[in-house]
């Protein structure tokens, strides 16, 4: 297993000014913290050479996961293997090594890549941090290779980005982070951003680049279309919680979770086949999550338990994982 992600927790204190820590309470003065618990304890095994997906409404902690197993978010309790030393304890000094072969891409180019720099700076820029003893011509030579790896002309060093479509942006981020030569990419919604006609070439190339380098990915995204033909895996989330793990041929020709069922009924293709009903009502706040399971409040299958005990991930048949009382008891 090139990534292991056991019971992942992270939580942000977003507790305003020091007066509104203070409330009355029975006559005394309480302190009080606000918390978002935006990764409520996730467990997902990330195969080399494969890639998972990252699934979930807005909010549900996609982004809050990828970081805190990338190392930029420290976690509040759980673990991350990498080829099974285990990273989320390490100091940044020891993190360093593994900062070459973990690389990131995020779903807005523009944002993502520093206006003022030329094509060419950008992406040496990461080999001289982490590989400073590479020669100048070999640096110049790796760079050149990425950008026709990425379909960008390497004649292109001296352009900066506002010279460049979105579509031409995204791969330059995707060809920054194969400079220097990574295993393992997360992808936080890396087509979100770009026109529909230019999603398809970008997940062509990515999935072109994993066969190339043998590259695992954990691709985020909140759209289940996007990653039905990309995924090996597909993890789903809802309020920093994992409610369904399968794989894509598994989720999509028979979702098991609710929520699975109810997000794939919103896609117009998939829904008619799966015939299930869609989502009302909104999602609970993050900060006060419902007791037993998350997705209770907004479930037409919930009963008494669902309310109380939080129902855990267990493997179904077909080899689905899924965290549902109502599979458990077979009413669904
Ligand atoms: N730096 C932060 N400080 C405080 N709260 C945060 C922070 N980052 C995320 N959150 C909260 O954590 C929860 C999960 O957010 P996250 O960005 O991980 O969701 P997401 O699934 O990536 O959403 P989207 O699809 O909109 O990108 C949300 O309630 C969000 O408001
Ligand atoms: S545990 Fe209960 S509330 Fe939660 S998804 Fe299953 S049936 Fe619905
Ligand atoms: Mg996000």
């Amino acid at each position: 297993m090139l990534v292991r992600i056991r019971n992942l927790v992270k939580e942000f204190d977003i507790t305003g000014g020091w007066l509104d820590q203070f409330r009355f309470s029975g006559g005394r003065i309480e302190r009080e913290k606000t918390i978002v618990r935006a990764v409520n304890g996730v467990s997902i095994d990330i195969p080399e050479g494969r890639t998972v997906s990252v699934v979930g409404e807005s909010g549900c902690g996609k982004s809050t996961l990828a970081r805190t197993v990338m190392r930029l978010y420290p976690p509040e309790a759980g673990e991350v293997y990498y080829r099974e030393q285990r990273i989320d304890n390490l100091s940044s000094k020891e993190l360093k090594p593994f900062r070459t072969r973990m690389q990131m891409v995020f779903q807005d180019p523009y944002a993502s890549l520093n206006p003022r720099m030329t094509l060419g700076k950008i992406l040496r820029e990461p080999v001289h941090f982490h590989q400073p003893k590479l020669a100048k011509g070999e640096v110049r030579d790796r760079v050149a290779a990425v950008m026709e790896q990425v379909g960008i002309d390497p004649d292109w060093q001296s352009r900066y980005p506002h010279e460049l479509s979105g579509g031409q942006r995204q791969r330059i981020s995707i060809a920054r982070a194969l400079t220097v030569e990574p295993e393992f990419i997360v992808a936080d919604e890396p087509i979100a951003a770009l026109d529909v006609s230019i999603q398809a070439q970008i997940l062509n190339l990515m999935m072109d680049l994993q066969e190339e380098h043998k590259l695992t990915y954990l691709f985020i995204s909140h759209d289940l279309s996007v990653v039905e033909h990309i995924s090996n895996q597909v993890a789903v989330m809802y309020l920093g919680c994992l409610c369904e793990l399968a794989t894509a041929e598994e989720l999509f020709s028979g979702p098991r979770h609710p929520y699975t069922q109810a997000l794939l009924s919103a896609i117009p293709r998939l829904g008619k086949r799966a015939g299930h009903e869609r989502l009302s009502g909104d999602v609970p706040s993050p900060i006060s999550l419902p007791p037993g399971c998350v997705f209770h409040t907004r479930c037409r299958h919930a009963r008494e338990r669902c309310r109380r005990e939080i129902p855990v991930l267990s493997e179904v048949e077909g080899g689905s994982r899924v965290a549902c009382h109502g599979v458990e008891e077979g009413r669904i």
